[in-house]
């Protein structure tokens, strides 16, 4: 396998295929435990994260990278065999969240800056070696209001820029997401601001990529869609998200840029597959636009994991089932008829 940038970033975006984020941090996993009241421990997370890899169906047809984080990148299956391996095997490419997570911006009530940049280019060498061949960097905007400052969206632009150059130094491709929430603390905000904010990111992140020297053909951008906040009493149906949404990256992506890979945010799992569908099925794109999700493509599996050994059988036909939806969306055939004859 090419260990070209662009090569790996190709590969990541291969039409029909999407990304597997699986990279909660131990925080994030207890919160997705705890809704099925399950205790976070090494071995809980290492079951679970196994269970998604050795789903083959779903990771050799619909699965095209997973995103690890730094425990699970080093854990090994029960059996022995690094997880690691198990993703290769199935043909897609392991990556690494390397980013600190998101801490207050100092003199920005509210706002954060996503840390994680000192000693980063050491710690991609040691990624690569664990076989890493990209990275994720999230960043947050939130939407209130006062919110967001030039000095939130600034700083976090800089800082992507900069992870961006140390993972294409380090071999690595690197996923840039800055991500304007949905589900802040207020998220009262409409579609057309989430617009705004969004396209002010946008342009704000590719100066800064520009600026560092960032190759743009090895890179994957990880975008929210343009959404209203969840507590928004303005509704966007979801052929309005699907336009809006590839209108504002045709303002802001140069098609330099291999692929869109989206996140779900907080959408539900339907919706999140419906929008990516409707923007594939309209066509006319200059970069390949898939999925990233997260929750949106595990909700389903956890919840008929339960945490329990029995269970992972029908866990892993849930895992299908949604990774097979996503799949068609990201060729654009996605429809309300095959998510029912699935089901
Ligand atoms: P969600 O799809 O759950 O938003 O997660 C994607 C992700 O990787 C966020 O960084």
């Amino acid at each position: 396998m090419s260990d070209r940038l662009e090569d790996i970033a190709a590969r990541m975006v291969t039409p029909g295929k999407g990304i597997l984020a699986a990279d909660e941090s131990s925080g994030t996993i207890k919160k997705r435990f705890d809704s099925i009241g399950l205790t976070s421990t090494e071995d809980a997370r290492r079951d679970y994260r196994e269970l998604l890899f050795r789903s083959d169906d779903a990771m050799k047809n619909y699965i095209s990278g997973v995103i690890l984080y730094d425990e699970t990148i080093r854990q090994k299956a029960k059996d022995g065999t690094p997880l690691v391996e198990l993703i290769a095997r199935s043909g897609a490419v392991p990556g690494i969240k390397v980013d600190a997570g998101a801490k207050p911006l100092t003199f920005q009530k509210g706002e954060t800056i996503t840390e994680g940049l000192d000693g980063l280019g050491e710690r991609l060498k040691e990624y690569y070696g664990l076989g890493a061949r990209f990275a994720k960097w999230r960043a947050v905007i939130d939407i209130g209001p006062s919110m967001p400052s030039h000095n939130c969206i600034n700083a976090n632009a800089h800082a992507l820029a900069r992870y961006a150059a140390l993972c294409q130094e380090a071999g690595i491709v690197p996923i840039v997401e800055p991500e304007v929430l949905m589900d802040g603390p207020v998220a009262t905000h409409d579609a057309d601001t989430c617009y705004k904010v969004t396209e002010w990111t946008l342009k704000t992140v590719f100066q800064e990529l520009y600026y560092a020297g960032v190759n743009l053909e090895g890179m994957v951008l990880k975008p929210n869609m343009i959404v209203p906040g969840k507590n928004s009493p303005k509704k966007a149906s979801p052929a309005e998200v699907a336009e809006k949404t590839v209108m504002v990256l045709k303002a802001c992506v140069p098609p330099a840029v291999p692929g869109i890979a989206f996140l779900s945010g907080g959408q539900s799992d339907g919706l999140a597959t419906e929008h990516l569908s409707l923007m594939n099925a309209a066509g006319g794109l200059p970069w390949s636009l898939t999925f990233s999700y997260g929750r949106a493509l595990q909700a389903a599996t956890i919840k008929t994991w339960g945490g329990k050994p029995e269970n992972v059988a029908a866990a892993q036909r849930a895992f299908l089932h949604r990774a097979r939806m996503n799949g068609l969306a990201a060729a654009g055939k996605w429809s309300q008829d095959a998510e029912k004859k699935a089901a």
